[in-house]
């Protein structure tokens, strides 16, 4: 109901009660048994989460603040309370990012041990060999390191650009563009469609909503 600093003051002022008696600075509480009144009113947590999808537009980055003055996706979704990203997408990347205010729910999607998929289009200049297929699937070495195999398959070829849909299951930083940068394939447009079973669907860049109880549901399931 209200920052860390102004709960301080209000419980200095008397004005907080924990099961009838007024609080003090640094007494803990039990939520699920304990009764807690501001100024006479009971309080409660919120009932349950928030998990939001949203088409992150190029141009823009997933930290709160950022310290170029860059816009972030922040100023896109205003669902009324702190929530963060699940995972983040480069200043460069677009496509489907998703927000929530449950941080158990974030780090077991996000986090590279989890094993969720996550499916990007790739956009490269040219038309690409089957040997660099073969070396993308395997698991590329960048800088020493081998990068986790992906799978990767073309979508389509227009005679100048060949579209491809890369899949990972970690998400280490940059991960995508490094294995391109890898086979010296310089990325023209990155985008993120899916994350485990939720896809981007039908959003507009910029656009989010609330995820449905069946896309939370089938995510839930896989974490
Ligand atoms: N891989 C990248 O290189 N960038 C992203 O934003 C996401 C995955």
């Amino acid at each position: 109901m209200c920052s860390r600093r102004k709960a301080d003051l209000m419980i200095e002022q008397g004005l907080v009660e924990v099961n009838g008696k007024i609080a003090e600075l640094g007494s803990t509480i039990d939520e699920k048994k304990d009764i807690v009144k501001v100024e006479g009113k009971q309080i409660s947590l919120p009932l349950s989460h928030v998990y939001i999808k949203l088409f992150k537009p190029k141009g823009y980055v997933c930290s709160a603040k950022d310290e170029k003055g860059r816009k972030t996706i922040y100023q896109l979704v205003d669902a009324g309370r702190r929530l963060f990203s699940v995972g983040r997408l480069d200043y460069d990347t677009e496509g489907l990012i998703l927000l929530t205010d449950d941080g158990e729910f974030a780090s077991k999607i996000a986090h590279p041990s989890g094993g969720i998929e996550k499916e990007y289009h790739v956009a490269v200049v040219g038309a690409m060999k089957e040997s660099e297929f073969a070396v993308l699937r395997k698991g590329v070495v960048f800088e020493n390191q081998r990068m986790p195999s992906a799978r990767v398959k073309p979508i389509s070829f227009d005679g100048k650009i060949t579209k491809l849909s890369v899949i990972i299951d970690e998400g280490q930083n940059r991960q995508v563009r490094r294995m391109f940068e890898a086979i010296g394939r310089e990325i023209k447009l990155l985008k993120r469609v899916r994350i485990g079973s939720v896809k981007l669907g039908g959003l507009k860049r910029g656009e989010f909503r609330a995820l449905r109880s069946d896309e939370l549901e089938s995510l839930l399931r896989l974490i």
